[in-house]
């Protein structure tokens, strides 16, 4: 019997495993997306979208689809997701395995301010009027609003909901290229880069571009990893380590005879 996986996606590794993992006759594996995005990237594996209705609703789910291993691979600011579910394993145990990417970290030349949640961003701008590149996502815009004195370009997937008052919008999906992001940068003169911690490859070059041009960045730090005590949970930094992961599943579940 193939392995039944859930897996949460809405990040590039929960892509990479998603390729990695269709058409392996050793899984039978559900891409899970919370259906924010307005045309999610196709992908090989059967989907569904929306949530479950909190922990509860996982747990409840977990156990109806006889979920044999559930993988978080969730964008590492996805924190509700991650609380929901490690508590719904608690209720239903399921191994489970976080896909946490290694956020990035500053070079020579870079010149970060760290802080740790958008608010905190906002207000690290300053007051002195500002030309800022915000690619913070478009659920994340409501605290610039109350920083009117900055002249906002936002770049998003999908339109946001709300723009700070006068803010341009772009609207673009990585990945991109330093030399694009130079060109962008340069072009609307931007002095000011604020960025979550994505650590992303996809969406890591306009951090290069910025230390190119000398550029401040405002780095929002990610929400910290819920208590993992007493859980039979693993932590991997990509889709290749999950594949282990999920093989060494799989072969347990074999020997086991499940
Ligand atoms: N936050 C970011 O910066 C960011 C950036 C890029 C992509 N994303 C992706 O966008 C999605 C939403 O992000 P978020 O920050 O709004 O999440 P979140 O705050 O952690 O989760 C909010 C709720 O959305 C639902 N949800 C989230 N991910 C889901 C998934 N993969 N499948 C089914 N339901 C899901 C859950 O609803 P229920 O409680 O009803 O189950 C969850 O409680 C995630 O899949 C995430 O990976 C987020």
């Amino acid at each position: 019997m193939p392995l039944k996986v859930l897996i949460l996606g809405g990040s590039s590794e929960a892509s990479a495993l998603a390729a990695i993992v269709a058409g392996d006759g050793r899984f039978d594996a559900l891409l899970s997306l919370a259906g924010r995005t307005q045309a999610p990237l196709a992908s090989p594996l059967p989907r569904r979208s929306g949530g479950f209705g909190g922990a509860d609703g996982l747990a409840d789910y977990l156990g109806a689809e006889r979920i044999n291993a559930l993988v978080v691979a969730t964008h590492p600011f996805a924190a509700q997701m991650r609380r929901n579910a490690i508590a719904a394993v608690r209720l239903r145990p399921t191994p489970l395995l976080i896909v946490n990417r290694p956020a990035w970290t500053p070079l020579p030349g870079d010149r970060w301010t760290c802080v740790p949640d958008m608010a905190a961003a906002a207000r690290a701008l300053g007051d002195t009027p500002r030309r800022v590149l915000l690619t913070v996502g478009g659920q994340d815009l409501v605290p610039f609003a109350a920083h009117a004195q900055h002249s906002y370009l936002v770049r998003s997937i999908d339109p946001p909901a709300a723009l700070p008052a006068g803010a341009d919008l772009i609207l673009d999906r990585g990945p991109f290229t330093e030399t694009g992001e130079r060109r962008l940068m340069a072009q609307r003169r931007i002095e000011v880069l604020v960025t979550k911690n994505a650590g992303a490859a996809a969406t890591g070059a306009k951090l290069a571009a910025a230390r190119a041009l000398g550029l401040k960045v405002v780095m929002v730090d990610r929400p910290p990893l819920p208590d993992l005590e007493g859980l039979d949970v693993q932590l991997v930094a990509d889709a290749d380590r999950a594949l282990d992961w999920l093989s060494h599943q799989a072969r347990s579940a074999t020997d086991r005879g499940v």
